[in-house]
């Protein structure tokens, strides 16, 4: 099916973000919010996204016409809808809001519609049980700033039709979108690789092994990551952060629980750059905490092996491929190389020998994945 209009649902953070890749790229596209004033809203940050790719040379000014001119705004969502070939929802990620929604949308869409939900933890199955059509349902999760982000994982249901995966792929990619594909399952690919590198740096932290900034200066310094994990953690969020790990905590258990310090921070209100406070406090100039003295070479292979190792249960569960695993975090993660290329860099022999070991003295999260059996 070739897709030609689009109706996203939803003009907060990320719909207006898919709304202007798509515009930007031929599609038609309506977008739909629950009232007109946060309809302005989000037109208003697309036009101010369209202004910054004109700023950036990303776009020229016959594009950004083309680009607006394709472009609407409502709250009516039939009217939205009724003629769509794909809906994009990204409202509040909230299960019994969705579904609703989903119901909605069903009711109204044409037969050939294919719905796709944007939620980042979410059970896609779930999601599509509130339609009479889960082969055409899928999840489409795109990475903030929509624009600048290359990765779109496209998460497939236990029902999703090889079409329906088809189509999905195929508006990613003319929306400009590297995609991978990952069965439905916690955190999909790049949330279930980067929560045990977050844990594994605060429990490494709680145990007085390092300091945070022994830990963030080793993981850029050597390990050439474009943040450190508590550095990231305070950008992206703890809020955001405590979430995916509760999910990934809730969905596979006790080995993704989210540390002490971590759920302390979130709920005294200390969640990172946007209260000015976080791991690090970024109201004052504060004193770094004096050094453990700890081995920044080790610092990396600790945090790398249990992602190598959550990755390696990845593709032993049959959730996603090698390849596919890779090429998100290095476009989702913005990790210099992906677990496969690090563990063939490190070489299995090493990654075999230091899982081992871990699990010898840390027990049964840290156990050898079959892959290396
Ligand atoms: P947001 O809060 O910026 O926007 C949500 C918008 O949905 C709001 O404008 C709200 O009024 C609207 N909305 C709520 N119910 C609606 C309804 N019934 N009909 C139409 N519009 C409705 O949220 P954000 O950050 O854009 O997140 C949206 C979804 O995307 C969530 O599922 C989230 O988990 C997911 N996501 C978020 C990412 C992020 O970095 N913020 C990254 C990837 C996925």
């Amino acid at each position: 099916m070739d897709v030609k209009k689009i109706a996203v649902i939803g003009s907060g953070l990320m719909g207006s973000g898919i709304a202007y890749v798509s515009a930007w790229n031929g599609f038609d596209v309506t977008i739909v919010d629950i009232n007109q004033e946060l309809v302005d809203k989000g037109m208003e940050r697309l036009r101010n996204d369209v202004m910054t790719g004109i700023d950036k040379g990303k776009l020229s000014i016959t594009e950004a016409e083309g680009l607006m001119s394709r472009l609407s705004g409502t709250v009516d969502t039939e009217a939205a809808v009724k003629d769509a070939d794909l809906v994009v929802e990204a409202i509040f990620e909230n299960m019994e809001v969705k579904k609703e929604v989903f119901g909605k949308i069903d009711a109204i869409a044409p037969a050939h519609c294919i719905l796709a939900t944007n939620t980042s933890s979410l059970s896609i199955d779930e999601l599509a049980s509130s339609t009479s059509r889960p082969d055409k349902f899928v999840g489409m999760h795109y990475f903030s700033p929509v624009p600048a982000m290359k990765l779109l994982e496209i998460v497939v249901g236990e029902k999703t039709s090889d079409e329906t995966i088809a189509v999905a792929k195929a508006v990613g990619e003319k929306q400009g979108k590297s995609t991978v594909l990952a069965k439905n399952s916690p955190g999909f690919i790049v949330n279930r690789l980067l929560m045990p590198v977050m844990r594994e740096a605060i429990l490494m932290y709680e145990r007085g092994e390092a300091t945070k900034e022994e830990i963030d200066t080793a993981m850029v310094s050597i390990g050439n990551a474009p943040a450190g994990p508590f550095a990231l953690g305070d950008f992206v969020g703890l809020d955001i952060a405590f979430n995916a790990m509760s999910t990934l905590y809730r969905e596979i258990g006790d080995c993704f629980k989210p540390p002490e310090t971590l759920k302390a921070l979130v709920e005294s209100g200390a969640i990172g750059m946007k209260s000015k406070k976080g791991f690090y406090d970024y109201r004052a100039e504060s004193e770094p905490e004096a050094p453990k003295g700890a081995d920044g070479n080790w610092i990396v292979e600790r945090l790398n092996m249990p992602a190598i190792r959550e990755a390696m249960i990845l593709v032993d569960d049959d959730i996603a491929n090698k390849e596919d695993i890779d090429m998100a975090m290095k476009l989702g993660a913005s990790w210099p190389m992906g677990p496969f290329e690090m563990a063939d860099k490190y070489g299995i022999d090493k990654v075999r020998e230091f899982i081992t070991k871990l699990e010898a003295e840390l027990g049964e999260c840290y156990s050898v994945p079959k892959m290396l059996k």
